[in-house]
């Protein structure tokens, strides 16, 4: 189960990402960056933060923790801003948080190098949930006490959107040439080798149980939050045995231009 809040205080916007988060201070004193289950692509997107923020952390990358931060719309009245107002009048009950990484930088491919081994793993990882927000233009990658941290994984697993079609989709390659860590020569060879082995089924039956009921509830064709959470674990393991053949536009990578008929671009 993901640690569960309340927030006391609406801090302010985040207005560097494309949703508008918002920073919230809750009543474990804690701070964090909240994802508002009103917003644009509402819960799916909070679920795509939770699977694939809790599975980098099971297979050894730095993601800040995640928490269940229960939100009364009450907190906004005092905000300026209409579309903050809206937002958080729009989104009462649980959203998600994650913790403040307090001081930390954005990544930038050009002032801090990465080596092969840590840029194979991202984008292997990237690669296996089908994440297309980790670009040079917006890495989502944070340097915090002199390492690198994952964030915004909300733009991943493009399938949650078309359940009927998830396995055709899910089939199809990831197109790496704008990855933010595309000129580091990523080995994505040697993490395929070390993390495919370890996208089981338990792991990932562990990884979806720490979704909230709530945000899989009513979804059309699934009888049961149980049904959908085998629904997301489902095309991961698919994928984590073959995906690693399936990464195009990278430097020492032949692009398969395969039977699946997709050049590349997505
Ligand atoms: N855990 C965090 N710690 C510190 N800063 C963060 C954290 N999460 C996000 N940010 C900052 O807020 C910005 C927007 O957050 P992000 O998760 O990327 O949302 P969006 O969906 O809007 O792109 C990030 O680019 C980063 O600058
Ligand atoms: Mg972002």
């Amino acid at each position: 189960m993901l640690k569960e809040v309340n927030a006391t205080r609406f801090i302010t916007p985040l207005r560097e990402g494309g949703s508008l988060p918002g920073l919230v201070e809750a009543d474990d004193l804690g701070t964090y960056v909240l994802k508002f289950s009103g917003a644009g692509q509402g819960r799916k997107t909070l679920v795509a933060e939770v699977v694939c923020g809790e599975l980098a952390r099971r297979l050894g990358f730095r993601v800040p923790s995640l928490a269940v931060v229960g939100l009364d719309p009450v907190l906004g009245l005092g905000e300026p801003d209409e579309r903050v107002q809206e937002l958080l009048r729009s989104s009462g009950g649980g959203n998600l948080g994650m913790d403040f990484l307090s001081g930390a930088l954005g990544f930038d491919p050009l002032a801090f190098p990465v080596d092969a081994g840590e840029a194979g793993r991202i984008v292997w990882f990237d690669a296996l949930v089908n994440n297309v927000d980790r670009s040079w233009r917006n890495p989502n990658l944070l340097r915090w006490r002199g390492a690198l941290w994952l964030i915004d994984h909300g733009a991943t697993m493009i399938w949650q959107h078309n359940w009927p079609g998830a396995e055709a989709s899910a089939a199809r390659p990831y197109d790496a040439s704008d990855h933010a860590l595309a000129r580091f020569a990523p080995d994505v060879a040697a993490a395929a080798a070390d993390l495919a082995p370890r996208i089981t089924e338990d792991l990932l039956a562990e990884v979806t149980a720490e979704i909230p009921d709530a945000w899989l509830a009513d979804e059309p064709g699934f009888a049961t939050p149980g049904e959908l959470r085998r629904a997301y674990a489902r095309p991961l393991l698919a994928r984590a045995a073959v995906i690693h053949e399936r990464i195009q536009g990278i430097q020492g990578i032949q692009g398969s231009q395969d039977s699946e008929g997709n050049g590349g671009t997505t």
